[in-house]
């Protein structure tokens, strides 16, 4: 397994390139089942995750080619197999992304249900609920869902707490179902409001998205489009925390600095210096931030994927921050790393309170899940000496590329093929 070796201590300084929205991307790539016309997908991040999709669309008996660096040309003119193995699906839960689609499109599906992963149980049983209000006949059996019907019909659905994929999946089955569909307290993440796009520009006939109350009319079907994803808003917010944490200064380029308002607002609050134009960002660090208090919340509240970065800076801010994991269940992996660093961390529940110290060391850590190796990389950055960060294939999954881009930004970093 590969490893990043990377030896701290210098201020990042240069002009770096967001990539595109991994969590655009996959619902994006997954619509291509509601129609038998092509889809071309633009800024599409080359990362592990999108390569998993790619896999399973094709599994599923869709048509998935490389059309350029960034473009992706996706058909399934006639999907044969509605079926999301549990091989595939163990290793990426947005998997039964492909669930919606399936049931509306060939009115049946069988998904492996995703079990938990390293940040908690992560259920689907918002997504369930919703397509049997839709009139799918839902089964578990062996470790799968079993949905059919014989055609969805819109329903009124109000879910309990705030599912981004959840109101993913169930906007596009709803997208085909006869009649009106509502989703109350829905997801309002942008990465809703480009998949609504996308569905419109397809012939949906999609309301509100990217607000808590979205509208679906069916239509009889779809047809094929062309779509830029959106900038991966995680992406940029990590660059931006590498700035900060490092005292350097970033100018982030083709991003959308809006799509992270609270994590700018707190960045600001920790003393880096912002300036936002139309489609970049400028992040000026401090010498030495100062402890700000997080909690994290569904869009516009701070990201919980922003979480662990933020923890990284926290760790050498000069103050006590707590920080609250109001979202997830259990994502503080990346603690025991940092405290291996010589953070001075300790947690209660879904809370940690950081109390920064002048510098971090350089350690061997391990990668456990996507985001808290994008905490270890940030805190390599800024610790003094050299540390080694194992199973990167965390990182590969959610990131383009980042040692290179850091490494553009003058970052002493490397890549060692295990
Ligand atoms: C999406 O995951 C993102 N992934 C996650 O990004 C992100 O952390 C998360 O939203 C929250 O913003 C993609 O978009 C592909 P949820 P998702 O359903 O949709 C509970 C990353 O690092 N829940 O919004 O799976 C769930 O347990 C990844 O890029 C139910 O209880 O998250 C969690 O506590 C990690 N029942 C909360 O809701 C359900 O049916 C939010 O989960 C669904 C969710």
């Amino acid at each position: 397994m590969d490893q990043l070796v990377i030896r701290g201590g210098r201020p990042l300084a240069g002009t770096v390139t967001a990539s595109g929205a991994k969590n655009a991307a996959l619902p994006l790539m997954a619509s291509c089942l509601l129609t038998s016309e092509p889809l071309r997908l633009e800024n599409v991040p080359r990362l592990m995750d999108v390569r998993t999709m790619a896999r399973l669309l094709r599994h599923v008996g869709a048509e998935v080619t490389e059309e350029g660096p960034a473009s992706l040309r996706l058909q399934a003119e006639a999907p044969g197999c509605p079926e999301a193995p549990y091989d595939l699906v163990k290793t990426m839960r947005a998997s039964v992304l492909v669930l919606g689609p399936l049931v509306a499109r060939l009115g049946r599906a069988r998904v492996s249900l995703p079990g938990g992963c390293a940040i908690g149980p992560r259920p689907i049983n918002l997504h369930l609920m919703g397509l049997e209000r839709l009139g799918a006949r839902i089964r578990l059996s062996h470790g799968y869902v079993e949905a059919e019907t014989d055609g969805l019909t819109g329903a009124r659905i109000a879910f309990d707490l705030q599912t981004v994929t959840g109101t993913e999946n169930l906007m596009m089955a709803a997208a085909l179902a006869r009649g009106t569909t509502t989703l109350e307290h829905a997801a309002c993440e942008p990465e809703v409001a480009d998949l609504a796009s996308l569905l419109n520009a397809m012939g949906a006939k999609i309301e509100g998205a990217g607000s808590a109350t979205i509208t679906i009319h069916g239509v009889p079907a779809l047809r094929g489009a062309t779509h830029r994803t959106i900038p991966d808003r995680i992406e940029t917010g990590t660059l931006a925390v590498a700035a900060a944490i490092t005292g350097g200064t970033v100018t982030i380029e083709e991003c959308r600095p809006v799509h992270l308002e609270a994590v700018l607002v707190k960045l600001e609050e920790s003393g880096a210096a912002l300036t936002t134009g139309p489609g970049t960002l400028t992040v000026r660090g401090a010498s030495r931030s100062r402890a700000v208090n997080v909690r994290t919340q569904p869009f516009p509240g701070f990201a919980t994927d922003m979480q662990a970065q933020m923890m990284a800076l926290m760790a050498v801010a000069s103050g006590r921050s707590v920080i609250t994991e109001a979202v997830f269940e259990n994502r503080f992996m990346h603690v025991n790393e940092l405290l291996r660093m010589g953070a001075d961390i300790t947690t209660a529940g879904n809370t940690a309170v950081v109390q920064g110290v002048p510098g971090l060391l350089g350690a061997p850590v391990m990668a456990t899940d996507l985001r808290a190796s994008a905490s270890l990389v940030l805190a390599a950055l800024a610790a003094r000496g050299t540390t080694t960060v194992s199973r990167i294939y965390h990182l590969d999954r959610g990131y383009e590329a980042l040692e290179e881009k850091l490494r553009l930004l003058g970052a002493d970093i490397e890549r060692v093929k295990a």
